[in-house]
């Protein structure tokens, strides 16, 4: 309605004799201002070469510019362009300096183009703007240090381009910012420490880039914070006390820096909104404190690649939301009793606490574990007994890894109940007995790694139900038999096939030739015997193929000649 009101004013005013009772200055006025929005319209798209979706086709003369796509005014201030919205549009070119004309915006909104070039120092002269969202294109050069002069400005989201440079200290200035994303540049140098004289800011995203220094003290003044997302930095020193103390913070992350010290002590008294946590790859020591558990909020936590000790907290599941939880490769010094108290955690997705001092044997409670279990990565450690016979109750299971471990004794044919598995790694372990056929019942299975066990018997041929293998190793056993004519068909490999180290006898089946896609073959060390068919050489990209040890006779098939390892 307001807009057909322009409209028709315009037209009076443009094309009426009314336009002569006015008195000339008034008209000039506002007939020049309303010109200076168009016409800094028209060099905005003067600058676009590229408009895939078309979006710009509507900014024409027939149709005034507020009626342009993308183009919003307000009755307030008639023909005044306030919000220019032209997301995710794939327009691609320069944003033109003439933007800095547009004095009533309060909103710009051009995220998810192709924008290139610099941001113009222009919009600083934007007193009036609340808004700028230029994330996820192609904007390369500084950040304008004129953009200090928006003192209106609540969102500042730049995060997604190709900025180089530093954080100018003068954006400490916008002391109304709500938001600061600056995450994925090229960013350079420290973080200012006037950042912390934002006070209402609710996110401060800066990952991505390549800032270094500490992280200054003043940014545990900013009380407000949802989100603080420095990952991905060369940032050192110790995180300030009291930061992670902001009774609203929802995603913290600190990941992939050089950071040090035990701040994890401080997490939990204040932090009940806390959802996401990540520390991974940095240097961080002391003890995962059981006060953690007092953010009861918390449903992933990244601890990956510290140097934490001591006991994994044993009222972890307190954290009744808790989906995903990564220690990998730390110091952490655990029995697995912590496992019991994560069966009442109904969501939980993953437990991943690879390269570990981890020891003990898995308890009964592990089998308890909740349905929703997706992913067991506890490779590396020194996890003693048996496999329970219970775990095919854990069947949405899709990877379960405990590779290098000590592991005794026999899998179960529950383990064919694991309808969903997708990888079952349990290498370097002790495991004994036949290698179950039901594990043919686990259709999906892409990776299978048994070797270094002390498997037996027979290479179970229900593997070949296993067609999306893409690597299987059962090398370094004792398995004894042929080599299975269906597994050395499996045309599925395409990584690896191991069946090294054993004792498999019998001749090589012509049918090797289907493993079109496989890089490393492997069947050395075995007591097979006979003609290498020459229909290997159909494998076609074979890096690595290793049959000495055997006692096959006659030639090596000519086209194999140039491969390594023979
Ligand atoms: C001008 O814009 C109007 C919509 O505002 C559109 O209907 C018309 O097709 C456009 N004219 C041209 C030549 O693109
Ligand atoms: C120009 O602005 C004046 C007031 O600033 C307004 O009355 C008039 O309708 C506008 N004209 C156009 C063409 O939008
Ligand atoms: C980004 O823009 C493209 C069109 O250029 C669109 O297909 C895509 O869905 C957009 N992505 C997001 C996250 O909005
Ligand atoms: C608008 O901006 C451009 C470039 O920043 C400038 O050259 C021009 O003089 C400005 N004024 C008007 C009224 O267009
Ligand atoms: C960023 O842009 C690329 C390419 O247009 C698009 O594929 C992607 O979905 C966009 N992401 C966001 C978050 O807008
Ligand atoms: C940047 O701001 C300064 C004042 O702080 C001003 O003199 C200068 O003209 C501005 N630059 C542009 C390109 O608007
Ligand atoms: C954390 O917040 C509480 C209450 O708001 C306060 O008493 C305490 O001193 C803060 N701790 C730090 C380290 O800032
Ligand atoms: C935090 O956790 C500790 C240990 O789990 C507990 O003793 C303490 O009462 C908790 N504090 C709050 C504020 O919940
Ligand atoms: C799990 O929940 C039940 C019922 O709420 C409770 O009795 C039991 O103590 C809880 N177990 C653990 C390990 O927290
Ligand atoms: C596991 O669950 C079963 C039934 O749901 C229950 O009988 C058994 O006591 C539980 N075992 C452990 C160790 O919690
Ligand atoms: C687990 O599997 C069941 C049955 O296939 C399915 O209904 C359920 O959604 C799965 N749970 C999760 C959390 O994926
Ligand atoms: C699983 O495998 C075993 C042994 O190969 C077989 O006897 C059984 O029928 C299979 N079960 C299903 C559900 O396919």
């Amino acid at each position: 309605m307001g807009k057909q009101l322009f409209l028709i004013l315009n037209s009076i005013i443009l094309n009426s004799i009314i336009l002569w009772r006015w008195s000339s200055i008034t008209i000039c006025r506002a007939y020049s201002q309303n010109q200076t929005d168009r016409v800094a319209l028209a060099f905005f798209k003067n600058a676009i070469h590229e408009d895939p979706l078309g979006v710009l086709s509507s900014w024409n003369d027939s149709t005034h510019h507020c009626e342009w796509q993308g183009v919003l005014c307000r009755k307030r201030h008639p023909g005044r362009v306030t919000s220019l919205v032209l997301r995710s549009q794939g327009l691609k070119g320069f944003l033109s300096p003439y933007v800095g004309n547009l004095s009533f915006l309060r909103v710009i909104i051009l995220q998810n183009n192709s924008f290139h070039g610099e941001i113009p120092p222009q919009i600083g002269n934007l007193l009036r703007l609340r808004v700028l969202y230029l994330s996820n294109n192609s904007f390369g050069g500084l950040i304008p240090s004129n953009l200090s002069r928006c003192s209106n400005l609540e969102i500042l989201n730049l995060v997604d381009n190709r900025l180089v440079g530093g954080i100018h200290s003068d954006l400490g200035s916008l002391t109304r910012l709500k938001l600061l994303g600056l995450s994925t540049n090229s960013l350079v140098g420290p973080i200012p420490h006037s950042i912390g004289n934002l006070l209402l800011l609710r996110q401060l995203s800066l990952a991505n880039n390549a800032l270094s220094g500490e992280i200054p003290e003043e940014l545990s003044r900013l009380e407000r914070l949802i989100l603080f997302q420095l990952s991905s930095n060369k940032l050192i020193g110790e995180v300030p006390a009291g930061i992670l103390n902001f009774s609203d913070i929802t995603i913290f992350s600190v990941a992939y820096n050089q950071l040090w010290g035990s701040f994890l002590n401080d997490v939990g008294t204040t932090s009940p909104s806390l959802y996401f946590l990540s520390t991974t790859d940095n240097l961080f020591t002391g003890m995962i404190p059981s006060t953690l558990t007092n953010t009861t909020g918390l449903r992933e936590l990244y601890l990956d690649h510290n140097n934490f000790h001591g006991p994994i907290p044993k009222n972890l599941g307190r954290l009744k939301g808790l989906y995903f939880i990564s220690f990998c490769y730390n110091h952490l010094q655990d029995d697995l009793s912590f496992i019991s108290s994560l069966v009442n955690c109904s969501n939980l997705n993953a437990i991943a606490v690879r390269g570990n001092l981890i020891h003990g044997s898995l308890p009964k409670s592990f089998c308890n574990l909740s349905t929703s279990i997706h992913r067991i990565d506890m490779l590396e450690n020194q996890i003693q007994g048996t496999l329970p016979s219970a775990i095919g109750n854990l069947f949405n299971l899709s990877a379960l890894g405990l590779s290098n471990n000590f592991l005794i004794s026999r899998i179960s044919d529950s383990i064919g109940g694991l309808y969903k598995l997708q990888q079952l790694v349990l290498a370097g372990n002790m495991l004994t007995g036949e290698i179950p056929s039901s594990i043919g019942n686990i259709t999906l299975l892409n990776l299978l790694d048994l070797s270094f066990n002390i498997f037996q018997g027979y290479i179970p041929q229900s593997l070949d139900n296993c067609k999306q293998l893409i690597g299987l190793d059962l090398s370094n056993n004792n398995l004894i038999g042929s080599a299975p004519v269906e597994i050395l068909s499996l045309s599925s490999l395409t990584i690896v096939l191991s069946i090294a180290n054993n004792n498999l006898s019998g001749s090589l089946p012509l049918q090797v030739g289907s493993l079109k896609n496989l890089g490393i073959l492997d069947l050395s060390h075995n007591r097979l015997t006979g003609f290498i068919p020459t229909s290997i050489s159909e494998c076609l990209v074979l890096e690595l193929l290793h049959l000495e040890a055997n006692s096959f006779h006659g030639q090596i098939p000519e086209a194999l000649r140039p491969l390594r390892g023979l």
